[in-house]
């Protein structure tokens, strides 16, 4: 079928992202508010010659951050832009990460203090001091050793959230070993995926976890990933649940091992190895433009540095905090600001591990107010679902300890944030909406709390030592008050090294479209007072619920089912989500068009990639609409998708497909 609409090329800056109307609301938003005084009264960033003086001397300014660290060795050079886009920070050094997080504090006499309070979802709850925490840890390294893994190798991660996670990313990075977290919502397949592409010799998991009252069966996921990736030699497993469990575990012999009986034996060979600044620290898989994720490799002492340095500079954390980052350490979040950002800061934190609606919607609040949280960090997709359920179950607690709120993971709409000011915040904590990516390691864009007069809604300005800019179509820096690309002029220290196995598509991917510029993906507007709104993503990924889905990724799935001959996937805007998974899918002749199939289809995305991707919608189309040169019109859906007048329809030449699809959305929503 030809469509007589031609589309441009997908990556556009005249293709508005999902729910444009929304972004005409947000760039009306003119509210300001400046940092409260009482916040700036304390507050350890208060005098803003620092932009000026890092972006003076940035490789100075990063300097000061870095000697903040432990070295083992010192460093030759601070910045090694030789060879771009493959940067070399603190050339020379030798350092371990986990010795930063954890014994320098214990050698500070700080060894009684709570690294994190962990709340179980069940309702168990136990206080880890840093000498707690260090000796857990020196003993998983000495297991790891005990097992085989050498400085070098990498190790995969399939953990719900307690507190042997963050111990066995430290142990990993006590020894030399880069971890490779898979968040515990993936499927096996992925698992397995991801397993494969580092060639991890161990797997760490659990015998399941908890998730909103129901079992992840996490063990059971691992032994069929386990079954076809031929590189993992041992299986270690936590006991989460252990009889809780309606049924035992399998158990292969020789593989599979206890964490506690391996915690058990001595920790005689838990010495943190010298690490050189550039040796892998962890590897995180996150989705592209197509349907293969890419491992994004981060290295030790670039990364230390940014995550120490921007959790100091954002969250303005003190020796008396007790800071929240609400979110899961399988993603980078969890992995820069509740464990390395905040461990190598020695500051005490809040580790739960649950859904925030369980047992009851008011589960996050009653935790606030359990530990007296001062600093609370999440996302707008949790924002909204708390606005939705209504202030009644935040009231009834009482918040007043908290002195600074976080924002992350995509757009947030102004009503979330005002919302996020008045009711959770008191009107009393500034606000820090912070844009970065897996690819960035650590925020790029933020208000400074104690400095920034913040916008509802915009992420403002770059952060110290930071060069971001918005650019037109040519990478030339658009006008105050014009639209374009956001994109990295200058190196930072916890950039991405590249893509584990691929430096081409890392080339490819973030620093072919302009010379010598990271392109991060994502559409922005710079005000006219510079400030800088993120609109969402220009490319073909989609932002669900703050989590990255690749439509290409969603397509490959559902076209390996049997009944699908093509499938089209864009986002379409979500009050709740953000945005969310729309699929157009065209079946094969004689396949029926039931809501079995639907159901199935649904089901067929969760398992090959994860729940969290589930197509909210699926449309059968007995055609795809494509340009002349065969281009799927992804606008055109993505209108059909959100209900969207689309004007005069008698120039397609398919107008009656377009209005059965139509028919489809109203059904499929009512
Ligand atoms: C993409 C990165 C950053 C950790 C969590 C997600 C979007 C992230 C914001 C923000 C607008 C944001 C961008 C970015 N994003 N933070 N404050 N405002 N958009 O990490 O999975 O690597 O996704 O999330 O589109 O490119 P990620």
């Amino acid at each position: 079928m030809i469509w007589s609409h031609e589309e441009g090329p997908t990556l556009s800056i005249s293709t508005p992202p999902a729910g444009s109307d929304a972004i005409e609301a947000l760039l009306a938003e003119s509210r300001t508010f400046a940092p409260p005084a009482s916040f700036v009264a304390n507050a350890q960033f208060s005098d803003p010659s620092i932009y000026e003086t890092a972006a003076a001397d940035p490789q100075a300014y990063w300097k000061s951050w870095a000697d903040t660290l432990e070295w083992m060795a010192p460093y030759e050079q601070v910045l090694d832009w030789s060879n771009p886009p493959f940067a070399k920070w603190f050339t020379g050094g030798k350092l371990n990460v986990s010795a930063n997080c954890l014994d320098r504090h214990v050698a500070a006499g700080k060894g009684d203090k709570v690294a994190y309070y962990w709340e179980g979802e069940d309702g168990d709850r136990r206080a880890w001091t840093y000498a707690e925490l260090l000796d857990l840890v020196e003993r998983f390294a000495s297991a790891l050793r005990g097992l085989g893994v050498k400085k070098g190798d990498r190790v995969a991660i399939f953990m719900p959230m307690v507190i042997e996670l963050p111990a066995a990313m430290l142990a990993c990075a006590r020894i030399g070993a880069a971890h490779s977290i898979v968040f515990g919502g993936f499927s096996s397949q992925a698992l397995a995926d991801r397993i494969n592409d580092a060639e991890c010799n161990v797997v760490i998991t659990a015998d399941a976890g908890y998730r909103r009252g129901g079992i992840v069966p996490l063990k059971e996921l691992t032994d069929e990933a386990l079954k076809d990736t031929p590189s993992v030699k041992h299986c270690v497993v936590v006991e989460r649940m252990g009889s809780k469990l309606p049924a035992p575990i399998n158990w292969v012999e020789g593989r599979d091992v206890w964490w506690h009986e391996l915690i058990a034996q001595d920790a005689s060979h838990g010495a943190p190895e010298a690490m050189d600044s550039e040796d892998l620290l962890f590897l995180l898989y996150t989705s592209g433009t197509t349907a293969k994720p890419k491992g994004i490799m981060h290295t030790t002492a670039g990364y230390l540095t940014g995550v120490t340095a921007t959790s100091k500079m954002v969250f303005d954390l003190t020796d008396d905090d007790i800071y929240w980052c609400a979110a899961d350490i399988g993603w980078v979040t969890g992995h820069s600001y509740i464990v390395y950002g905040a461990l190598s800061n020695g500051v005490t934190s809040v580790l739960y591990e649950g859904a925030p609606d369980w047992p009851d919607k008011d589960r996050n609040w009653e935790i606030v107010e359990r530990y007296g949280v001062t600093i609370l960090y999440t996302a707008p997709t949790a924002i909204r679902a708390f606005i939705k359920w209504g202030d009644d179950y935040v009231t009834r607690h009482d918040l007043s300890s908290l002195r600074l709120l976080g924002s992350v993971g995509e757009p947030i709409n102004p009503e979330a944030w005002m919302w996020y000011h008045r009711v959770i915040g008191g009107e009393r904590c500034p606000i820090v909406d912070t844009w970065w990516q897996t690819e960035t390691g650590h925020i790029m864009i933020t208000p400074m709390p104690g400095l920034t007069t913040t916008k509802p809604g915009s992420a403002c300005q770059p952060l110290p030592g930071i060069d971001a800019a918005v650019v037109d179509d040519n990478g030339v820096p658009v006008q105050k008050g014009s639209g374009g690309y956001l994109v990295l002029r200058q190196p930072w220290p916890g950039m991405t090294r590249g893509i584990y196995g691929d430096p081409q598509r890392f080339k490819d991917t973030y620093w072919s479209r302009w010379d010598g510029l990271y392109f991060a993906g994502d559409g922005a507007k710079l005000d006219e007072d510079g400030y800088i709104w993120l609109l969402g993503r220009v490319d073909d990924v989609m932002n669900v619920s703050g989590h990255r889905i690749s439509t290409t990724e969603v397509e490959s799935s559902l076209v390996e089912h049997a009944t699908v001959a093509e499938a089209a996937v864009v986002s379409m805007a979500d009050e709740l989500t953000g945005e969310a998974v729309c699929a157009f899918v065209t079946v094969d002749d004689g396949v029926e068009k039931s809501d079995e199939l639907l159901a199935e289809l649904r089901a067929h995305v969760s398992e090959r990639i994860g729940k969290f991707a589930r197509p909210k919608l699926i449309l059968f189309a007995d055609a795809l609409p494509k340009t002349r040169s065969g281009k799927i019109m992804r606008r055109l859906l993505r209108d059909i998708a959100e209900g969207r007048d689309l004007g005069d329809t008698t120039t397609l030449q398919d107008a009656a497909a377009v209005h059965d699809l139509q028919a489809q959305v109203v059904a499929q929503r009512s």
